[in-house]
């Protein structure tokens, strides 16, 4: 199975001091940082956007090697992804994580500046885009989407166009703290069956006491928001997660 990866969500921390949250976060023993974009029309709640995440770069290093300790992961809930991709890249994002719904009702536009086109973004199209503008990228699916929509993507014979990543959601995206859904985690089965080397992340409602299920599931990249920020001992949590994990 692909390595543990422990991502903390920066969405429960104080956004007033973000850098000192990845700071942190990165001493407390994760792996990477897990960044939550949301525009206001994708999910009901706004964040940041590419300039925040430039600002926090200088406070983590750049991961040495592709997915190595200290990869930004950009978690887009956002419209028209294939639009934002090279801001994000310019801005230090290593991974790009877009959603498939976005994808699948969303144009072509490659600069935040272009007028609209009539062609039409698609999961492989915007998959390549990032990996030419040099990122790893990441496929998200809401709960109300099948996974059987990723079969076509994941199966097609062009690593280019392949995912590095797919973000199984355990909650409905928009806010932190909400309750973890294990009626997800048939999902994640599915995948780690069929993909034993494919990095399978789980969002959402993931903690002491929901962590057992997602790992018995497969997933081995796993985000807490809440769990770490709110926690006494922020350390202690993450090592309990990836005990878990590693069991
Ligand atoms: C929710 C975000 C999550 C959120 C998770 O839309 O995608 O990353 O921060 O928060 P917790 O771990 O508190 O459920
Ligand atoms: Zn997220």
């Amino acid at each position: 199975a692909p390595p543990t990866i422990i991502n903390p969500s920066v969405l429960s921390a104080d956004f007033a001091e973000l850098g000192k949250a990845c700071r942190d976060a990165m001493d407390w023993g994760s792996n990477w940082l897990h960044l939550d974009v949301m525009d206001g029309f994708f999910v009901p709640n706004m964040t940041f956007g590419a300039s925040v995440v430039g600002k926090l770069r200088p406070h983590v290093e750049r991961p040495k090697e592709k997915g190595g300790n200290g990869t930004f992961d950009c978690h887009m809930m956002i419209m028209e992804p294939m639009r934002w991709a090279s801001s994000f890249r310019d801005a230090g994002a290593d991974m790009y994580c877009f959603h498939y719904e976005a994808a699948i009702s969303s144009v072509a536009a490659k600069q935040p500046t272009d007028k609209d086109t009539t062609e039409k973004c698609t999961p492989k199209s915007l998959i390549r885009y990032i990996h030419e503008l040099g990122m790893q990228a990441g496929i998200a699916i809401k709960p109300e989407t099948s996974v059987d929509v990723l079969w076509g993507i994941l199966d097609n014979g062009n690593d280019i166009e392949r995912p590095d990543m797919v973000l199984v959601m355990t909650v409905h995206p928009g806010f932190g703290g909400q309750k973890f859904m294990a009626s997800e985690l048939p999902k994640v089965t599915a995948l780690r069956q069929k993909y034993p080397n494919l990095n399978i992340e789980v969002d959402g409602g993931l903690a002491e006491g929901t962590i057992d299920q997602a790992a018995e599931a497969g997933a081995n990249v796993i985000v807490a928001g809440s769990a770490v920020f709110g926690a006494k001992d922020p350390a202690q949590v993450i090592s309990v997660l990836r005990e878990a994990v590693e069991k």
